[in-house]
């Protein structure tokens, strides 16, 4: 058997992505786990370690079960880092823009151009809060359980956990963002919560996450540094990098005193890794 098969084996769903690329690069600078990227395009961000042979690749649409279902027979961890602040897709790219240009290009889709999600299985027509915060969460947690409940293999030494990326309701979630957005996302903790028995549900709730490591200047990086920085809000804690996220993802599955799983929130995290 090789070294590679003795290893758990993580699963991110959204592992492209701004947090989830970070969270993926953590678990493999452990050498303690094989990691796979599980995404609906696998185009896009490219991770620092792709070329390691603990690293794989799978393009999956986490509202249709059969793309990834019998993947998860092998799967020790899942992580769910998927989840929408805006249902206009376009916001990204005016938060991401790192010129004049780009910015001015992003808000012109933002106002002008519709975003049609690339999804299967599911009514167009549902609040996009809740098919992206709590339905994607919940199918993948019920496929998750199923998988575990039905397997007869009981070869695992530890618990098999979940880990869900919600959201801290800080003063600027509660005053700029829709009321929609923490609804789903707590009914989707909700959901995971109960699974205690099958697996070990681990809920983060960070604030507004930036780069700690990024040189851009942006206008996501231009907001951090405001909400770090202002005198106004000092004290107030509002933001959190994907670095200290993307730690305390690996150090809760890997806590033996955390089994029982739980809500880690935007204090836990800072206290933890700031
Ligand atoms: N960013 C923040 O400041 C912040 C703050 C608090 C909480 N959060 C939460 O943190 C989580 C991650 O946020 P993020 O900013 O890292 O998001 P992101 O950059 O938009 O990444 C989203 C990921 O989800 C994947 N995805 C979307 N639809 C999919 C589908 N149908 N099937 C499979 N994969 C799909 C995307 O894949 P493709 O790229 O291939 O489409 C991408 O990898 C979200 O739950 C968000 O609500 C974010």
């Amino acid at each position: 058997m090789s070294m590679k098969s003795l290893l758990p084996t993580v699963m991110v769903f959204g592992g492209n992505g701004f947090l989830g690329s970070k969270i993926v690069t953590e678990f493999l600078n452990t050498n303690r786990y094989n990691v796979i990227v599980a995404s609906r395009s696998l185009a896009g961000k490219q991770h620092s370690l792709s070329h390691s042979p603990f690293l794989q690749y799978k393009s999956v649409d986490i509202f249709n079960p059969a793309t990834y279902k019998s993947i998860l027979t092998n799967v020790d961890h899942v992580v769910h880092s998927i989840g929408i602040i805006n249902p206009n897709e376009n916001y990204k790219k005016i938060i991401n823009s790192k010129t004049p240009c780009q910015f001015a290009n992003g808000l012109m889709d933002y106002f002008f151009k519709s975003t049609t999600k690339n999804t299967s299985a599911v009514d167009k027509n549902v609040n996009q809060y809740e098919l992206y915060n709590y339905q994607s969460c919940k199918i993948l947690a019920d496929v998750f359980k199923d998988v575990i409940k039905s397997s007869n293999t009981n070869t695992s030494t530890h618990k098999r956990s979940f880990t869900y990326i919600s959201a801290e309701e800080t003063p600027l979630v509660k005053n700029f963002i829709s009321a929609d957005y923490i609804t789903t996302k707590r009914k989707a903790e909700l959901h995971v919560l109960q699974y205690e028995d099958y697996f070990t549900p681990i809920i983060l709730r960070p604030g507004f996450m930036y780069d700690e490591n990024s040189t851009d200047t942006t206008p996501r990086s231009a907001i951090a540094c405001i909400l770090n920085n202002s005198n106004i809000i000092k004290n107030k804690s509002f933001t959190c990098s994907i670095q200290s996220v993307s730690k305390e993802v690996v150090r809760k599955i890997e806590d033996p005193k955390f089994q029982e799983g739980g809500i880690i929130t935007l204090a836990d995290i800072k206290r933890d890794f700031i």
